[in-house]
């Protein structure tokens, strides 16, 4: 079973030059508590924006390459996808823009931290999903160095 999580501004921005935009301690803490002991599963530029590998995740990385680092590299996406999507293990897609746009038609839920914010250089962007065929249940709301937020899960019907 596949989850989603990410943090995104009010046009769906996610990340700039393979960095985040965000860095709310709240929600750090919430993708930290979220994801732990879990499978992790990224794309390979979000791997490289890390400053080191998750600590008690399975760092799982999408790529076409062969490097040194994370747990496990997938090469083969589909493969993937189909051995995973309907087992009960509840495996975390954290990202970037291209992952989230692969699996969203695969993953059961999504865990979004919305900011009230525009942030006009973006260059990666969550992918546009319906609501209306969602679920949702409001998980926390706070301000942050000035910025409102909600995270909210959204749970397919
Ligand atoms: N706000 C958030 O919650 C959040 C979370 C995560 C990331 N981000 C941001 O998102 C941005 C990165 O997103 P991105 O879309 O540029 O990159 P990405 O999704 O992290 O990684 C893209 C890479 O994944 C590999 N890949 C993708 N599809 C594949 C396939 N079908 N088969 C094999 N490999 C595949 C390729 O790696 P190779 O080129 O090695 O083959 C590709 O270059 C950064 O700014 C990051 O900070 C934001």
């Amino acid at each position: 079973m596949f989850t989603i999580i990410a943090c995104i501004g009010k046009n769906r921005e996610l990340g700039k030059g393979n960095k985040l935009i965000f860095h709310l301690k709240d929600d750090l803490k919430f993708f930290q508590e979220t994801t732990l002991n879990h499978k992790v599963v990224m794309g390979r530029k979000t791997w490289e924006s890390l400053p080191q590998k998750l600590k008690n995740r399975e760092n799982i990385v999408i790529s076409r390459q062969n490097f040194a680092g994370p747990d496990q590299i997938v090469h083969n996406l589909d493969e993937f996808i189909e051995k995973f999507q309907n087992t009960p293990e509840e495996i975390f897609i954290i990202g970037g823009a291209t992952i989230y746009q692969k699996f969203l038609p695969f993953a059961k839920s999504i865990y979004l931290t919305e900011v009230d914010t525009l942030e006009p250089t973006a260059d990666a962007f969550f992918p546009v999903f319906d609501k209306s065929n969602y679920s949702s249940k409001l998980i926390k709301k706070g301000t942050e160095d000035g910025l409102s937020y909600q995270i909210t899960r959204y749970i397919k019907n």
